[in-house]
C-alpha cells in the first residue's frame, strides 16, 4: 500500500504543532501512515525532543520506516509555553522555526544528498496552526495537507469568525448575556449561545477589539482552503453536519479519527510529562464505576481559588476521585501543597498525580465519570469508552466541544463558566447516577466503534486518505 505507482516509497513528514494535544493525535495518526507501508519523518521541536528524551536510534529501532528529527521553537528554553503563552510561541515559529524548517525539508525532499537510509521526503502533513509549514513545503515543490487537531465544530466557527464579525456576534462585548443564541455558524443556529463559541470570541481586554488568538486562528482556519486537503481527527457519527459545511470550503476533507482508538501509538511514545503508572495499581484497588478523573489537559492554568471550589465540590460529592495535578498546573512552588492538600482533604478516596496514562484510565472498569476541561482528544478518549463527562472548558474550541457533549449528544454535563463548589458537587453526582447519562454515552461509543471498524466511515476515509498520499507522492 506504501508504494506510489513508480515504485517510491511514498514518505511523509509529520510536523504538529508543539503541544501535547497535538503531539498525541499526531502521533497516532503516524502510526496509521506506517501501517500502510509508508515512511515517516516525525518533526518534533528541539524543546520538546529534549523533554521527551527521545533517543532518534532507539526511536528508529522501535519502528522501522519510523524516525523523528526536531527544528527550534525560537523561545528561550525556560519559557513556561502553557496557554498564556501561545501567541509567543505561534509568533516565534513563524519566523525562527520557520527558516530552520525550510533548510531541512530542502535537505530531505527528492534530489538532495543523502545517506540516512529513508527515501525523501514525497508529502508534508503539517498541522493546520502552523500555515507557514504548507507554504513551505509546496515552494519547495512537496505537496502539502492540512491536519486540525481540534473539532469539526470549532473549525466551522473559527472558518466562520469574518460572518460572525459581519454579522456583529463576535466580539461578544464583555457583560454581554452569554446564554443569547449566536446566528452565522451554519448547523448550529439552533443550540450554540455566545458561551458555547470559542473562548477567544469573547470581547477582549475590555477595548472590543479582536483577541489576537482568535485573529491567529481564524486566519489559520482560512489558510487550510490552500492546503491540498484537510484532515480531522473525527468522525462522521460525531460531527456529520460540521464535516458537511466545512467541505465546500477545501479542495478535500477527509475525517479519520478517533486516532487513538484505530493506531497503536508508536513505542517511543510522546508524553510531555513523566506518566504516574502507580495510578492504574489504584485503579484496580476500586470498585466498578466508583471513581471519578480528574483531568483539565495540557495547557490550562487554574487559580488557587478554582482548585479549591474543584476540591471541594469533589470531596462533598462523596465518590474516590484520581486528579491530574501538573506541575505547571497552579503554579509549580505550590504543587507539593497542593497535592498534600487533595490527599488530606481526600481521606483516603484520592489519589494525584502529575501526568496520567489517561487513555488507560479512562479504559478502567473503576472509572465513572470524567471532569474534563473538554480538550478534542480528552473528549475523543472518553466518547470511545462510553464515561459520561462534567466539563469544565478552558478555552480554544473547549467552550464547543461541551456544547455538543452537553446538548448534542447528551453525554456530558456543561459546567462552563461556573466553578462553584456546590455546582461541581451536584455535576459530580449526577454524572455519576445518571442512567441517561450513561445509556447515551455508551450508545455514542458503540456508533463511533462502528466508525473506525472495517468498512467504517473512519477506516475507509483513512484509506482514501493514503490513496491521496500515494498519488501526491510520484
Ligand atoms: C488543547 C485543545 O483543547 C485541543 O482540542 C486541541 O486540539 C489541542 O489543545 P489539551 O489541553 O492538550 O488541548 O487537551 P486534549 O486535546 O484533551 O489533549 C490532552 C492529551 O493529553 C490527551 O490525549 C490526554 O489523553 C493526554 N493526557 C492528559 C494524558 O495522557 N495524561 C494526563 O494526565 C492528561
Amino acid at each position: 500500500a506504501g508504494e506510489a505507482s513508480d515504485g517510491m516509497a511514498a514518505h511523509v513528514l509529520v510536523f504538529p504543532c508543539p503541544a501535547q494535544g497535538h503531539i498525541n493525535c499526531m502521533l497516532h495518526f503516524a502510526a496509521g501512515l506506517l501501517d500502510a507501508g509508508l515512511h515517516v519523518t516525525f518533526l518534533h521541536t528541539d524543546h520538546n525532543r529534549r523533554r521527551l528524551g527521545l533517543a532518534a536510534v532507539k526511536a528508529e529501532a522501535d519502528s522501522p520506516g519510523l524516525r523523528f528529527l526536531s527544528v527550534t521553537d525560537g523561545l528561550p528554553d525556560d519559557n513556561p509555553r502553557t496557554a498564556g503563552d501561545l501567541v509567543a510561541l505561534v509568533e516565534s515559529m513563524m519566523t525562527t522555526t520557520r527558516v530552520a524548517y525550510r533548510a531541512l525539508l530542502a535537505s530531505l525532499r527528492a534530489g538532495a544528498p543523502r545517506d540516512d537510509g529513508f527515501p525523501p521526503v514525497t508529502c508534508v502533513v503539517a498541522d493546520g496552526i502552523l500555515p507557514f509549514a504548507i507554504d513551505v513545503a509546496e515552494e519547495l515543490g512537496v505537496p502539502a495537507l492540512a491536519f486540525r487537531t481540534a473539532s469539526a465544530c470549532s473549525f466551522l466557527a473559527y472558518l466562520f469568525v469574518p460572518k460572525l464579525v459581519e454579522l456583529g456576534e463576535v466580539p461578544v462585548p464583555l457583560g454581554a448575556d452569554l446564554d443569547a443564541p449566536v446566528r452565522g455558524v451554519p448547523g448550529m443556529e439552533g443550540f450554540l449561545r455566545r458561551r458555547d463559541l470559542p473562548s477567544f470570541c469573547r470581547g477582549h481586554d475590555g477595548t472590543g477589539g479582536l483577541h489576537p488568538m482568535l485573529r491567529i486562528i481564524a486566519e489559520f482556519s482560512a489558510h487550510s482552503c490552500n492546503a491540498r486537503a484537510l484532515i480531522l481527527n473525527t468522525t462522521a457519527s460525531l460531527e456529520r453536519s460540521a464535516l458537511a459545511h466545512i467541505a465546500p470550503h477545501m479542495r478535500d476533507v477527509f475525517a479519520i479519527g478517533p486516532l487513538h482508538a484505530m493506531f497503536q501509538e508508536p513505542a517511543a511514545g510522546g508524553a510531555l510529562w513523566r506518566e504516574d503508572d502507580g495510578c492504574t495499581a489504584w485503579l484496580d484497588s476500586q470498585a466498578d464505576g466508583t471513581v471519578v478523573y480528574v483531568s483539565l489537559g495540557s495547557l490550562a492554568v487554574i487559580s488557587v481559588e478554582e482548585f479549591t471550589e474543584f476540591l471541594s465540590g469533589l470531596v462533598s460529592a462523596g465518590h474516590p476521585f484520581l486528579w491530574v495535578l501538573r506541575p505547571d498546573m497552579v503554579g509549580a512552588s505550590q504543587n507539593a501543597v497542593l497535592q498534600d492538600a487533595i490527599r488530606a482533604a481526600g481521606k483516603g478516596k484520592a489519589r494525584v498525580v502529575e501526568w496520567a496514562p489517561q487513555r488507560d484510565v479512562l479504559r478502567h472498569r473503576a472509572v465513572g465519570c470524567f471532569l474534563t476541561h473538554a480538550g478534542w482528544n480528552s473528549t475523543l478518549e472518553s466518547v470511545t469508552e462510553g464515561v459520561p463527562t462534567v466539563c469544565w472548558p478552558f478555552f480554544v474550541d473547549q467552550q464547543t466541544n461541551s456544547r455538543f457533549m452537553g446538548a448534542v449528544w447528551g453525554t456530558g454535563l456543561d459546567m462552563k463558566d461556573v466553578c462553584e463548589r456546590a455546582v461541581v458537587e451536584r455535576m459530580v453526582r449526577e454524572a455519576m447516577e445518571s442512567v441517561e447519562l450513561r445509556r447515551s454515552a455508551q450508545a455514542l461509543a458503540q456508533q463511533v466503534r462502528r466508525d473506525i471498524a472495517q468498512g467504517g466511515s473512519s477506516a475507509e476515509e483513512f484509506k482514501r486518505l493514503v490513496g491521496l498520499i500515494n498519488e501526491l507522492s510520484i
